[in-house]
């Protein structure tokens, strides 16, 4: 036998193996300043492409406003408690009844982060003799959701309703043996390549095969559909959507989330989900905040335009100079580029340092080994002159790259970034 931290001593892990090279600049970057299109890193000025804040609410006066009043009047200790026992407020009951409403659902229920919270909608929706199909790229959250499940489980390719409708077949089988259920789980939009899910596609499924269907909508919420209202809405198929979930953390600016289905679903999630039950209430400045956020996605739709006019600057500029920017049918906008893991780190300072760029970088294990994935998103803070100087810079690395500068530069230099 040997010590426990033996293993973790010796093997940091596929990501913090290269935390001596990556840490400060790669991974765990400081960016300072106020949240918006530019914000400083390493002290320097940086067109920011990489924040979540669609919409651009971070930093808007009367949220701010909210936040801080919200914060001097219940500080952040407010309320104490799980909601269950001592933490529940007409304030909680108030943001579940209008994001609801906002969502085209019977009722809503919040949830502290989206990360457990999605996981434990998925522990407490099945029981071991249901089936789950989801999504192979499904974020991390719904595979550790899945993971706590202890019956059968299928995943489908990628976004494709072929594979989904083969799995559905095998579900089915065993479904029908153990008399158990389905629960077929979808991105709303896939963060990383930025496609829709096929939604549509998905619940026309339901006229074959008896399943429910939980969705994801992180990226979706707040960018899709009228007002924001997610990618069902923007699919025209909302009220097929039997779960649907979102977080505070992108659209909305802040921390939280929510789930919304079926009146007696949700009551059976308040009385069952274990991540809330024994977890204390989301704090009430998040739900002040939240409350005055949702205001905004429906009273000022100019936000989502002023995004959708970044985001269509951003990835029509790119394509017509070239760029390979996949299949994204979202504000997640990737630029696939070729070249090594060396080759991606000179790009990615050289676009910091001397572009005044930072965007985010994706490579192998993550994508397949000899490509390098840029990942920009676009928010209501962006201007056209940010999207023009961004483009003249991605024409320059890629001349870079295509020269072999790169890949010199990383063998001369021993990267220390
Ligand atoms: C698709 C998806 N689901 C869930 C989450 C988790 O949300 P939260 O940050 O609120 O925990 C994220 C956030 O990164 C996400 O991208």
């Amino acid at each position: 036998m040997r010590d426990l931290f033996d293993r973790i001593n010796e093997n940091k892990g596929p990501l913090g193996k290269w935390a001596s090279q990556a840490e400060g600049y790669f991974v765990f970057p400081k960016l300072e300043g106020p949240i918006s299109n530019r914000m400083k890193f390493k002290g320097k000025e940086v067109i920011t492409w990489s924040v979540n804040d669609y919409l651009g609410l971070a930093n808007l006066p009367e949220i701010r406003k909210v936040d801080a009043d919200a914060a001097a009047e219940f500080g952040s200790a407010y309320p104490m408690g799980a909601r269950m026992m001592s933490g529940h407020t007409g304030l909680h009951e108030q943001l579940e009844n209008e994001l609801a409403e906002f969502v085209d659902k019977e009722a809503a229920y919040l949830l502290n982060f989206g990360y457990q919270g999605i996981l434990s909608t998925i522990d407490t929706l099945v029981a071991k003799d249901d089936v789950i199909v989801y999504d192979v790229d499904a974020h991390a959250c719904v595979v550790d959701g899945v993971r706590l499940h202890i019956g059968k489980r299928f995943t489908y390719k990628h976004n494709d309703v072929e594979s989904l409708e083969k799995n559905l077949q095998r579900a089915t089988k065993v479904a029908e043996n153990t008399g158990g259920g389905i629960l077929v789980i979808s991105e709303g939009v896939f963060g990383m390549r930025g496609e829709q899910g096929k939604l549509k596609d998905i619940v026309a499924l339901k006229s074959k095969y008896k399943f429910r269907f939980l969705v994801d909508d992180a990226h979706g919420f707040g960018t899709l559909g009228k007002n924001g209202r997610g990618a069902g809405n923007e699919q025209g198929i909302q009220n097929q959507i039997d779960v649907y979930f979102a977080t505070f953390a992108k659209s909305m600016a802040s921390t939280g989330a929510f789930v919304a289905a079926d009146k007696g679903i949700i009551d059976y999630l308040k009385y069952n989900m274990r991540s809330q039950m024994f977890a204390k209430s989301l704090q009430m400045q998040l739900v002040k905040g939240a409350l005055k956020r949702l205001d905004l996605l429906r009273s000022r739709p100019e936000l989502k335009a002023k995004l959708w006019e970044n985001v269509d600057a951003l990835q029509n500029g790119l394509k017509e100079s070239g760029f390979d920017i996949g299949t994204t049918e979202s504000c997640v906008t990737p630029v696939y580029l070729k070249g090594s893991i060396p080759e991606a780190m000179a790009l990615v300072h050289d676009l910091r340092e001397n572009h005044g760029i930072f965007c985010s970088i994706v490579v192998y294990p993550v994508i397949p080994k000899g490509l390098i994935l840029l990942r920009l998103i676009p928010t209501a803070t962006h201007n056209i002159e940010d999207v023009e100087i961004t483009l003249k810079a991605f024409s320059a690395i890629r001349e870079k790259l295509e020269n072999g500068i790169y890949k010199r530069l990383s063998e001369s230099v021993k990267t220390s970034y």
